[in-house]
């Protein structure tokens, strides 16, 4: 079945009042963006995962489900993981920012890309996701992911999409966003961009320890 989202406790002797540290990522007060989301999405996966993959944030299904990665680009997530012979379930899946941040269009909640300080503030939870798991490998999923893993803002995707590259002391892959495969209109140009993310997490899984 499917695993809880892991919240992540800080020791009660750091503990603040709330606005300054949130205790846990339910409470998280670090950016605006709780305001609108109907909860906060941490990561799932095993307490230590050799690879892991960051996303951008939770989708509208996430952010109602409480798990990373159920709607439709998680599901054509999970179907690349298998073509590249890796296991969800050893798999530490996250994204780089835990909760939804949408604009209305009618009835739909549309997906709007975090902003780079909304980033930075979720970066604390990252921070403790990648103590915790301790990965060898982090596979980036996309632009935003990128930025977040490497703390750089000005990065750019296409500089980095394919070629591994080593960063505080582990590798970080650098992939499309399944999203993106999923909107690219054109059947050869999705085809393609789809092979990135499997060749992707298939050279992730040979850089594992
Ligand atoms: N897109 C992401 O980046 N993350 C999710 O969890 C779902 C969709």
């Amino acid at each position: 079945g499917q695993r809880r989202g892991t919240t992540i406790p800080i020791a009660a002797d750091q503990a603040q009042p709330q606005r300054e540290a949130p205790s846990t990522l339910d409470q998280c007060r670090r950016c605006d963006l709780w305001q609108h989301a109907t909860q906060a999405v941490g990561g799932v996966g095993p307490k230590r995962a050799r690879l892991m993959l960051v996303g951008e944030q939770p989708g509208d299904q996430e952010d109602l489900a409480g798990a990373p990665f159920v709607g439709p680009a998680g599901q054509l997530l999970d179907r690349m993981m298998l073509d590249a012979g890796l296991d969800r379930q050893e798999v530490y899946l996250t994204n780089a920012v835990k909760h939804f941040k949408w604009e209305p269009r009618g009835k739909l909640r549309l997906h709007k890309t975090p902003a780079q300080r909304e980033v930075e503030a979720c970066r604390y939870w990252l921070d403790q996701e990648l103590a915790h798991a301790q990965p060898d490998v982090v596979v980036a999923l996309g632009s935003t992911a990128l930025k977040a893993v490497l703390g750089n803002s000005s990065v750019t995707l296409k500089d980095h999409v394919g070629t591994p590259i080593r960063h505080d002391g582990r590798w970080v892959v650098t992939v499309y966003h399944p999203s993106y495969v999923l909107r690219v209109p054109d059947e050869a140009a999705k085809a393609q961009a789809r092979a990135v993310i499997v060749d992707g997490l298939k050279l992730a899984q040979r850089l594992v320890n």
